[in-house]
């Protein structure tokens, strides 16, 4: 079995050598093999990656930008739209949003180590439009944005956006992506989505196994899973979530690793 130290540096490893763009990237990719309490701290201070930083596109052409938030404790990220939050799901509380995996954000003892990808769907533009993405933890703030330009040239067929539809399908736009907790730690995985009708949330192990059949999870109001008394030797897994309203579907993967605390 791995201890704790390994277990984080292969994370590290996995997480950060492929984003050496970033100098503090780079330092703790080098660091991996001294992995000290020290190192662990600075994970508290989030990295974010967006790429391109600028778009062009059609006019009422849709666009989907994705954004992906490292560090812990496992960070949540929302988009601004010129500097205005974008409401993405049912949540109508914003704050709420990020109740329930703050309420443990504190605790020095956890690891909640976590790769945090986002995705805003933007479906028809009309103007020019600075998008931004914000991973925050209660510790830590990061952003980075993207403006998306109108392409002169003639590109979409389309000749207006169309008019909002009463149905959507369901879209995945917050998940995670890879976790680490520590043994016995109680861990929540991300998968939000959006849509009309709201959709509705499954989660399946590798085995394909529906998660509602077997115990010691709990699938939360916004469809996050929650695993209660997670184990390196029953609990380390990708895990599935599949949402889906009737109109369509789309499903996420999350890598799940609990390691020993020692
Ligand atoms: C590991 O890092 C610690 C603290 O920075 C340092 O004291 C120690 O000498 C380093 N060990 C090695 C093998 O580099
Ligand atoms: C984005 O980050 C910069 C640099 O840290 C900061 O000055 C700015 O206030 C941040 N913006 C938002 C919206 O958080
Ligand atoms: C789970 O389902 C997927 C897609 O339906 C399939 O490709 C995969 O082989 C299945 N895995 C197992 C272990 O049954």
């Amino acid at each position: 079995m791995l201890t704790r130290l390994q277990s984080v540096a292969i994370i590290v490893c996995l997480v950060y050598v492929p984003q050496l763009a970033s100098a503090h990237s780079r330092r703790l990719a080098l660091n991996k093999r001294n992995l000290t309490s020290t190192n662990i701290d600075s994970l508290r201070r989030l990295s974010i990656s967006m790429q391109p930083l600028e778009t062009r596109i059609a006019l009422y052409d849709g666009i989907v930008l994705s954004c992906q938030v490292t560090g812990r404790p496992n960070p949540t990220i929302h988009w601004l739209k010129n500097g205005e939050r974008v409401q993405q799901g049912t949540s109508l509380d914003v704050q709420g949003d990020a109740a329930f995996e703050n309420a443990a954000g504190n605790d020095q003892s956890r690891l909640q180590l976590a790769i945090v990808k986002s995705k805003l769907y933007i479906d028809c533009i009309t103007e020019e439009t600075e998008y931004t993405c914000v991973g925050e933890t209660p510790l830590a703030r990061v952003n980075q944005s993207q403006r998306v330009f109108i392409d002169p040239l003639p590109g979409s067929s389309r000749h207006e956006c169309s008019q909002p539809n009463d149905e959507k399908p369901a879209r995945i736009y917050m998940t995670t992506e890879t976790q680490m907790d520590y043994d016995g730690d109680t861990a929540q995985l991300y998968c939000r989505a959006e849509g009309k009708p709201t959709p509705t949330i499954t989660w399946y192990s590798s085995n394909n196994q529906s998660i509602t059949i077997v115990g010691g999870y709990r699938i939360a109001n916004n469809g996050d899973l929650i695993i209660l008394n997670p184990t390196w030797k029953n609990h380390l897994d990708r895990f599935t979530c599949k949402a889906d309203n009737g109109v369509g579907s789309d499903t996420a993967q999350s890598f799940f690793y609990p390691t020993r605390r020692d």
